[in-house]
């Protein structure tokens, strides 16, 4: 892989590079040589995130503590990445919530649409200005295996990640023509914070972050979509090739088991 920083930019950003799969991002890339802006909430994980990746790397680490779902939070993000040549954008932020959709908390499906869909969109459009100037950079967007088909008792979240497929697929053509690479990633069950919060259990076969993340980095550039995982990949195929409703009965029936054995 040609040098990121030399490609894209000096500098990346992660959303919720505090835990899980952003966490992964921040050390493959500041093992790569890349500057790093973590944005996420918890302020003692990121400062002391960002110190380890500077002291073991020799990169320079800027934490940023912000709620995502904040109307204000391009405002308090703006100081930071004015004078900063952001070449890589992670948007990977994001939760589900697992339950009946009826009997769930409307505000927390609200909260997680700004979080999961909104946020990404306010930070992409601010962000790829600079990289249409320059015309280079590299857009990711979180899809998960859940969002290729609508899930039931998980229907906010598999939605949600469905806009972010569709979303980065639609700015992989609008954008190729300015050369920024934008990719959409979508991991299968993958061992992080995200299933507790949630509120159900792992599935069968779990995928580590840091597999996830060397596995997007490995084909960005070269693929509009990585679906991640041999299983998650025929799951999605299959989810294309039978009849809507024996695979909603399928998903229905699997994610209330998970639910169970939270
Ligand atoms: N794990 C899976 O099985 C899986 C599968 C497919 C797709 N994904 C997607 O992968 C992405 C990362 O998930 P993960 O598995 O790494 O989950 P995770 O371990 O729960 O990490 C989520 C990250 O998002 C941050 N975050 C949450 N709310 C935020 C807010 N309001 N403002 C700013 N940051 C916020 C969290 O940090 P703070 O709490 O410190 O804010 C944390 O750093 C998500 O988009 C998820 O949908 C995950």
């Amino acid at each position: 892989m040609k040098d990121l920083r030399q490609k894209y930019g000096d500098w990346a950003l992660i959303t919720g590079a505090s835990a899980g799969i952003g966490y992964a991002f921040a050390g493959y890339l500041a093992k790569k040589g890349m500057n790093l802006i973590l944005v996420a909430r918890r302020r003692e994980r990121l400062f002391s995130l960002s110190a380890d990746l500077e002291n073991k790397y020799n990169i320079q680490a800027v934490p940023v503590v912000l709620d995502l779902t904040a109307d204000n939070f391009l405002d308090e993000l703006k100081p930071v990445t004015e004078n900063r040549e952001i070449g890589l954008l992670i948007n990977n932020a994001g939760y589900g919530s697992a339950g009946r959709f009826a009997e769930g908390d409307l505000d927390r499906y609200t909260d997680m649409i700004r979080l999961n869909c909104l946020a990404p969109v306010r930070l992409t459009h601010y962000i790829v200005q600079g990289m249409i100037q320059r015309r280079k950079g590299a857009v990711i967007f979180l899809g998960s295996v859940t969002g290729h088909y609508g899930s039931p008792f998980f229907s906010t979240y598999s939605a949600s990640k469905a806009f972010n497929i569709q979303f980065g697929q639609s700015l992989w053509y609008e954008l190729n023509k300015f050369n920024i690479d934008v990719l959409v990633v979508s991991p299968g069950s993958t061992e992080t914070e995200f299933h507790d919060l949630a509120g159900f259990s792992r599935a069968l076969i779990v995928l580590s972050p840091e597999k996830v993340v060397r596995k997007t980095m490995r084909v960005l550039g070269r693929r509009i979509e990585i679906i991640i995982g041999p299983e998650n990949k025929l799951l999605v195929f299959f989810s294309r090739l039978f009849p809507g409703k024996l695979i909603l009965r399928i998903k229905g029936f699997a994610v209330k088991y998970m639910i169970r054995n939270k």
